[in-house]
Formats: structure tokens, sequence, C-alpha cells
């Protein structure tokens, strides 16, 4: 009797729902879609554990807002804070910080494995676009948020990084005046930064981030092209199969992260001083270090250009030509150019990696 009357509650409830919101459409819908099941699945689960880790950030990234202050003369003060006296903080900013870099490291790994199972070809080139910007957001957030504790790393390598912008041909001096407030990295440069940090970054990230999954949703997931000629490709419903699976995800991203945020905390070191010489070996966080030492490598001058500036320009048409992809990955009778882009894709990855590490040792 009383499980008759828990039924019909329910179904009341959910009348009301269905009534207001169209609850249904979004439960057909979810029960139709599907992934597609071949030796590649594995790879769908980065966009997920990617999104999982913006999660962690905006969490976390809330709770240090609560004791952290954005000005030159406390905001060393105020994360020292954290550490010591806000019970766990020193736990919620090793996580935050952690988390950032598994971030840049999982949006990477999304980046390429859509780029090798073509999930950009027609008509998700507007998926790879807003994909791109994401990319770039996310590296936006790392430089941002290295200046806040302002030590003396962050210091000399803001330093360093908007030197960099201000070489940019045209409208680099007014960008790079834009980013500090002035000439110099100083404490109006630690309050923009945080500006973006927290304000701009977050809405810009949150609007795209919802265009890229309303793409997704769209679209559905694409079926690498060699297993679509061959038809009837084996699919696995999204609910409950795949989503119990990126759950599952989730939680061995949490382990690693809470692995790593516990047994190495994430370091404060020595508050910056803005007139003391900078220390020797500043280099900028590791996803920036492959750009960073090939603009080492270059010649003074290089034409009638200086090293940065040619490099720059360089890197930026790289950039591009990378953003491009779904312009040029396929012929205009519908044939990839395969080789096009395994090339790029591993030339890329390569150079990538090995000058990270060079340019970590160096
Ligand atoms: C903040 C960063 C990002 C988040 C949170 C995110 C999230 C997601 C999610 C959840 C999916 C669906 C599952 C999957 O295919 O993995 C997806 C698909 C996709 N993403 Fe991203 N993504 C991000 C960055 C990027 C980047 C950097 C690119 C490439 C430039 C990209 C391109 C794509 C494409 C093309 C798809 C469709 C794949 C297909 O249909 O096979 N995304 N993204």
């Amino acid at each position: 009797m009383e499980r008759a009357m828990a039924v019909q509650a329910a179904r009341r409830w959910q009348g009301w729902l269905e009534e207001r919101l169209g609850w249904d459409r979004v439960r057909m819908f979810l029960a139709h879609k599907e992934v597609p099941v071949h030796s590649g699945t594995a790879w769908y689960y980065f966009g997920g554990i990617t999104l999982f880790l913006f999660g962690i950030q905006v969490a976390t990234g809330i709770l240090l807002l609560l004791y952290y202050r954005p000005t030159a003369t406390e905001a060393y003060e105020s994360v020292q804070f954290i550490l010591t006296r806000v019970e766990f903080g020193w736990l919620i900013r090793s996580i935050h910080s952690w988390s950032a870099n598994l971030m840049v490291l999982t949006a990477f790994i999304h980046m390429f494995s859509v780029a090798f199972l073509r999930g950009w070809r027609r008509p998700r080139e507007l998926t790879w676009l807003s994909g791109i910007l994401l990319l770039g957001l996310t590296l936006a957030f790392g430089f941002s948020g290295y200046l806040l504790p302002w030590n003396t790393t962050a210091y000399f390598a803001t330093k360093v990084g908007t030197d960099l912008v201000g070489s940019v041909p045209l409208a680099g001096p007014a960008l790079a005046r834009f980013l500090r407030g002035g000439d110099e990295v100083t404490g109006a440069t630690l309050t923009r930064f945080f500006g973006f940090h927290v304000a701009v970054l977050p809405a810009l990230t949150t609007a795209l981030l919802g265009l890229h999954l309303a793409l997704v949703q769209r679209f559905g997931i694409s079926t690498p092209p060699w297993l679509e000629s061959r038809g009837d490709v084996p699919q696995m419903p999204f609910v409950p199969n795949f989503l119990l699976r990126e759950l599952m995800a989730w939680y061995l991203a949490l382990g690693v992260l809470g692995m790593l945020a516990a047994l190495f905390p994430w370091p404060l070191g020595e508050k910056a001083d803005p007139f003391a010489p900078a220390p020797a070996g500043i280099r900028p966080e590791w996803y920036f270090l492959a750009a960073f030492y090939t603009l080492k490598l270059l010649p003074s001058h290089i034409w009638v250009l200086e090293s940065e500036q040619a490099g720059l320009i360089g890197l930026g048409l790289l950039a591009l030509w990378w953003a491009a992809l779904p312009f040029w990955g396929v012929r205009p009778d519908g044939h990839e150019r395969t080789r096009l882009l395994t090339g790029t894709g591993v030339l890329l990855i390569a150079w990538l990696s090995t000058f990270s590490v060079l340019g970590y040792f160096k």
C-alpha cells in the first residue's frame, strides 16, 4: 500500500517536471545516445577528464578566494596564511596547482587524440575550433595563475613572458602594457592578472565550454573514417555504459590528483623582490618551455627581424596551421591528406616533448 502511494507520488512529481521542463525529451535523447566501440575508444575519456579537472579548479579556486588577497603587499602573505593557518588550506592549494597542470596535460592529450581519430572532420569544424580556443584559455589560466602567489620565480617568469608579448610585431608593445598595467611587472600587474584569472577567463571558458559540449551533443561522437568505411561499427549506449566508465576515469583522475597533491605539496618559494636581480635559471611553466627554448636557440637576427620577432611569427603561423586542420585535412575531392596530418601531428608531439625536456635541463 505504502509502495503504491510512493510510486504514485513519484509519477506525479515526474509529470510536474515534464510539464515544466520537457524532461522526457532529454531522457529520450540520452537513451538513444551512443559511443562507437573500437580499439581507440579509451581516448574519448580525455575530454571528460579535462572537464572534470576544470570542475575541480572552479571548486578549489572559490575556496582559495576566501583567503587570497590580490595586492603586492598581501598576496604572498595570504598564501602563506592559507598554507599554515587555514585547516586543509595547504591541500586545497596543492590540489588547485596540481589539477591546473594535469588539466593542461589532458587538454593536450584530448586535442591530439581527436586529431588522429579525425574527430574534426565535417561537420565538426566548429567543435575543433572551439577546442583550440579552450586550450588557449587553459594556457592563459596557467599564465595568469602562476603570478598570483607573488613569489620570485613567478615574478621573473612573468617579466620574461610579458617581455616576449612585447616583441610580437605591431600590437606587441601595446598588448604588453595592457597586460602589465604599465611598463614593468608591478602590483598593478598582479591585480590585473587576478581579474583575468577569476572573472574574465572563467566567464569566457564557461561560455565556450557550453558551445563545445552543445556541439558534441548535436553531432555525437564521431567514428574514425577507416572504421566507417567498413560499416556496422559496434556502439555502446552512453547511459549507463559509457557514463559509468567515464565516472571511473574521473575517479582514477581524482586518485592521481589526490596522491600528487598530498605527497608533493605545491611549494611557495620566496616572496618576490622586484629590486633584486633575476635569479639564474628562470624558466616558464613546463607547457611554455618548448616555445621558450625554441626562441632561445634562434640567432640574434633573422633577415630584417630580431630573433624573438621572427620566432613569434613562426610559432604563430604554426599554431594557425594546426588550428586550421579541418580546412586542409581533407582535399576538395573528399580524400584525406593522411600523410600531411600524421606528419604534422607526430612532428608537433616530437617537438613539444623533446624541446620541453631540453628547455627544462638547460
Ligand atoms: C577545456 C578544455 C576541453 C574540454 C573540457 C573538452 C571537453 C570535451 C568533451 C567532454 C568531449 C566529448 C568526449 C570526447 O570526445 O572526448 C569533447 C569532444 C571534442 N573535443 Fe573537446 N574539450 C576541450 C578542449 C578541446 C581541444 C583543445 C580540442 C582540439 C583543438 C577539442 C576538440 C574536440 C573535438 C573535435 C571533439 C569531438 C570528438 C568526436 O566527435 O570524435 N577539445 N571535448
